[in-house]
């Protein structure tokens, strides 16, 4: 079962609802742009790459159902949308990068007719899933290269194959591997406050049949102090130009105690999630979320006073200093990044 798809018609998109499992494998529809925005802000679908696929299938299935009959008003409608849906979550740059790739090709193909425009904006949709296949294809290669078999791996939040398209960042490795019948222990953090880990991570790695343990986010330096540890796997949201990493939080506290423990912290994503407008973690916007989601969410009844003041970032930045490699499709980057991350994205090869 594919994660995201277009509806027969394309004029609509259908996602596993993630908010549902492990417990229900449900498909929900989307065919207006409302209901996609409420898609990615409630994380029906999330994970950066995924938000950017998401996106760009949504602006694809909108184009087919707008009405015009010259390229003047198509691309108005576009670019409204498009502005719309990158609203919806700010951190993760894959979600802009995906909509400003899906207006560029409607913009240098203005003199087609308005078939010919929606056709090509399907099969740059396609096109954007299809490269993000292979990239996290890639990245699991490389990710596999830095472990060996019975290594016992520390990883947070999600970014497994319900992430991406396929195969995942921070979980291809551990997925490839165990495919090719090597086997790995993941002691997965459960991830407050919305379980992505729980809920996600462990039911991934249950399809696969890898050993999982469950731990609660702040269990991890203690399995860290105990020696457990073989490597740190965590993906990414935006990177920026000197490593700086934004990523679910509570990934900066485990590079911290993966330092002190002598663990290395590995950061796994595609080079789409590099911003080259980011020159340091001070330019990655921080999604600020609804205090509900720590106070009652996922419990039987509210935990905390009514009226408590609630502080819910959904991401922080981990100090590129931290961090002993960042592994993308084409290649594994080690510090110094501000030489060697420019250098690796202009680098035109994988
Ligand atoms: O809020 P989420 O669930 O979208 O956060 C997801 C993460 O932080 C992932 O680690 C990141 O997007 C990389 S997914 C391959």
């Amino acid at each position: 079962m594919e994660n995201i798809a277009f509806t027969p018609g394309r004029d609509g998109v259908a996602i596993i609802d993630q908010t549902l499992l492990p417990g229900e494998e449900r498909t929900v529809t989307l065919t207006n742009r409302e209901d996609m925005y409420g898609a990615i802000y409630s994380l029906m679908v999330r994970g950066a790459p995924a938000i950017g696929i998401f996106a760009a299938y949504c602006l694809s299935a909108l184009a087919n159902q707008a009405e015009a009959d010259e390229f003047e008003g198509l691309y108005a409608r576009l670019r409204a949308d498009a502005g719309y849906l990158n609203a919806s979550r700010p951190t993760a740059v894959n979600l802009s990068w995906a909509l400003n790739r899906m207006l560029g090709i409607a913009e240098r193909n203005s003199r087609r007719s308005i078939s010919e425009i929606r056709d090509l904006l399907y099969r740059e949709s396609l096109a954007i899933r299809d490269e993000d296949i292979s990239m996290c294809r890639a990245i699991s290669e490389h990710g596999l290269s830095l472990l060996r078999d019975g290594d016992a791996i520390l990883t947070h939040c999600n970014a497994g194959p319900l992430a991406t398209s396929k195969y995942g960042t921070a979980l291809g490795p551990i997925l490839l591997g165990a495919e090719r019948g090597m086997k790995f222990k993941v002691y997965a953090d459960e991830t407050r406050p919305l379980l992505q880990g729980a809920r996600l991570t462990c039911y991934e790695l249950e399809k696969a049949g890898v050993d999982a343990v469950l731990i609660c986010d702040n269990m991890a330096g203690m399995v860290m102090k105990n020696g457990w540890i073989r490597a740190c796997l965590v993906g990414c949201d935006r990177v920026a130009l000197n490593g700086d990493t934004a990523n679910k939080i509570g990934t900066s506290a485990l590079a911290v105690n993966a330092r002190y423990y002598g663990v290395p912290f590995y950061v796994l994503g595609p080079t789409s999630t590099i911003d080259p407008g980011c020159r340091s973690g001070g330019d990655i916007p921080i999604e600020l979320r609804d205090p509900d989601e720590i106070k009652t969410l996922f419990f039987a009844k509210t935990i905390a006073p009514d009226g408590v003041k609630c502080y819910n970032p959904a991401f922080d930045v981990t100090d590129h200093s931290l961090i002993t490699a960042i592994v993308t499709q084409k290649g594994i980057c080690y510090p110094p990044y501000e030489e060697n991350l420019p250098a690796l994205m202009e680098n035109q090869g994988a």
